[in-house]
């Protein structure tokens, strides 16, 4: 992208901030209570992708007993195809590794060809579909998995 940006884990106090992003980025946002609840439970963490100006963009993710998901990632409506997605991506991904996730799933609108694409080129495969999973409007999810190489 062409201002320069950086990416690092969220923290409680960044929710308010994420939450602006959110409600830009979706139909059915989460709260900003959810985003609170998310970066306090030792479960899940995020990670922050700050430009110049402020946040570009989150990711938030989710490991248990060696199974990762992907919960939530969007990025400022302005500053979309500059590489902040994949780059989030990328970096949760590495997160997940470094907590020996072996497998990663995420759920995604099926009408979400952009979000597909990015997550296909990242190397996520359908694996199955959720009817009326999304609300607002109601809509099924397609399930997508990722298996995670550890690297040595
Ligand atoms: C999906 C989203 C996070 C992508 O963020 P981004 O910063 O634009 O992504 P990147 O610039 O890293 O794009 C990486 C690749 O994803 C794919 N992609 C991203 N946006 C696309 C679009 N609008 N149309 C087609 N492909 C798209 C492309 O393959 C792209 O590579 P390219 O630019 O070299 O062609 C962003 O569009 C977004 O916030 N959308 C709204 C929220 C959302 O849908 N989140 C996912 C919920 S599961």
């Amino acid at each position: 992208m062409d201002a320069p940006y950086r990416i690092r884990s969220a923290v409680p106090a960044d929710a308010a901030g994420l939450v602006a992003i959110e409600r830009r980025a979706f139909s059915d946002p989460w709260s900003e209570a959810s985003f609170h609840e998310a970066l306090v439970s030792p479960w899940t963490f995020g990670l922050v992708a700050e430009a110049g100006r402020g946040m570009a963009g989150y990711l938030i993710a989710r490991e248990v007993a060696g199974t990762g998901e992907v919960l939530n990632l969007a990025v400022a409506p302005d500053l979309r195809r500059r590489g902040v997605g994949g780059a989030l991506l990328e970096a949760g991904l590495s997160a997940l590794r470094r907590r020996k996730v072996d497998e990663v799933f995420l759920e995604v609108r099926e009408s979400n060809i952009s979000a597909q694409a990015l997550y296909v080129g990242h190397g996520f495969r359908p694996v199955g579909q959720r009817a009326a999973y999304y609300r607002n409007p109601k809509e099924d999810a397609v399930v997508l998995r990722l298996e995670l190489q550890q690297r040595a």
